[in-house]
């Protein structure tokens, strides 16, 4: 069983690595009588700061398979796992549809995390989280797919989409949220919403513009990030934010360190969780212009 070395808070000892986010549950499922839900997020990147390259041979955006592995992809599951909903991206559900993606949407069903489903049961939830789709595009093959997720699958959207697509994604088998005043999504009036569906504890699991989304709207309670010690360069990345600067940046703080020793595994990593500073959520960080 793959060990961590706890850095922080003190004192410093050796943990297990399984487990080891399935703990927050307190902090990650808050009381239902929370004003609004309790958002997180989730990503690898390395030393870098690369989350996503393109392939060498499909030019396809994806996770670097040099930083990708089960322990990280463990404590993937444990995040998910958590979640009444989980928040991703138009470009997923694509990718999904194009048998393209690194995997189906959390929780997986595969035998070696039988134990998170059974996690869910005795919390009383449902065996998986609610999908999320933000997409502006909606060009996905809704019913080509949704048996497949085996769970709800909401699509939001703004209030511009045009309503034919919308009638072809609900008669598909989605939940159609219009959440924002153009073609984008508001990720205040994302969160608002998904409050009064029951869900109140969020895992987000999109990429930097799902990120910025929940982000400007000071939505992000924590951030779960997986630093593996590699450099990866490339001229055609993705990073954890992308749009404008943020007015003023937003400050997270430590509250959780733990490094795994490359021993047994390619690269060594260390796994960090950040808390957003408080003073923040009242008013969310302005752009930049
Ligand atoms: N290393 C990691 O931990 C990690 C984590 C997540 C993702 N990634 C990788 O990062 C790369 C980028 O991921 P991504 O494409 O999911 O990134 P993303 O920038 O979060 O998502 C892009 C797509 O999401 C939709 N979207 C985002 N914000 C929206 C808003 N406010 N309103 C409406 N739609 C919105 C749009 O979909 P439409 O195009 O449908 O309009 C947009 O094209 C991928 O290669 C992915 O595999 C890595």
């Amino acid at each position: 069983m793959p060990t961590l070395i706890r850095l922080f808070p003190a004192p410093v000892r050796t943990v297990s690595l399984t487990g080891l986010y399935l703990g927050h549950a307190s902090t990650l499922r808050p009381s239902p009588t929370r004003p609004r839900p309790y958002v997180y997020s989730n990503f690898i990147m390395s030393l870098d700061g690369r989350i996503a390259l393109d392939h060498s041979q499909t030019g396809e955006r994806l996770v670097p398979e040099a930083i990708t592995n089960p322990d990280d992809w463990r404590l993937f599951q444990e995040l998910a796992a958590q979640a009444d909903a989980i928040v991703t991206s138009g470009r997923y559900l694509r990718q999904l549809a194009r048998g393209r993606a690194q995997d189906l949407p959390p929780v997986s069903t595969a035998a070696e995390y039988r134990d998170l489903i059974d996690w869910r049961r005795s919390h009383g939830l449902a065996a998986q989280p609610a999908i999320v789709v933000l997409s502006r595009q909606l060009d996905f093959p809704v019913a080509q797919i949704i048996g497949r997720l085996g769970r709800p699958l909401y699509i939001a959207t703004g209030i511009e989409a045009p309503p034919e697509q919308l009638r072809a994604l609900e008669t598909a088998g989605a939940a159609v949220l219009l959440t924002g005043a153009g073609r984008g999504v508001c990720g205040a009036a994302l969160i608002e919403v998904l409050g009064t569906h029951g869900f109140n504890s969020i895992c987000a699991i999109g990429g930097p513009g799902v990120l910025s989304t929940l982000l400007t709207a000071g939505a992000v309670d924590r951030l779960y990030l997986t630093h593996a010690h590699r450099l990866l360069g490339g001229e055609s990345f993705d990073t954890l934010l992308n749009g404008p600067r943020l007015c003023p940046p937003v400050d997270f703080t430590l509250s959780g360190l733990h490094y795994q020793e490359p021993i047994g595994v390619a690269c060594g990593q260390l796994f960090a969780t950040y808390d957003r500073v408080q003073g923040h959520r009242a008013s969310p960080p302005a752009i930049c212009g």
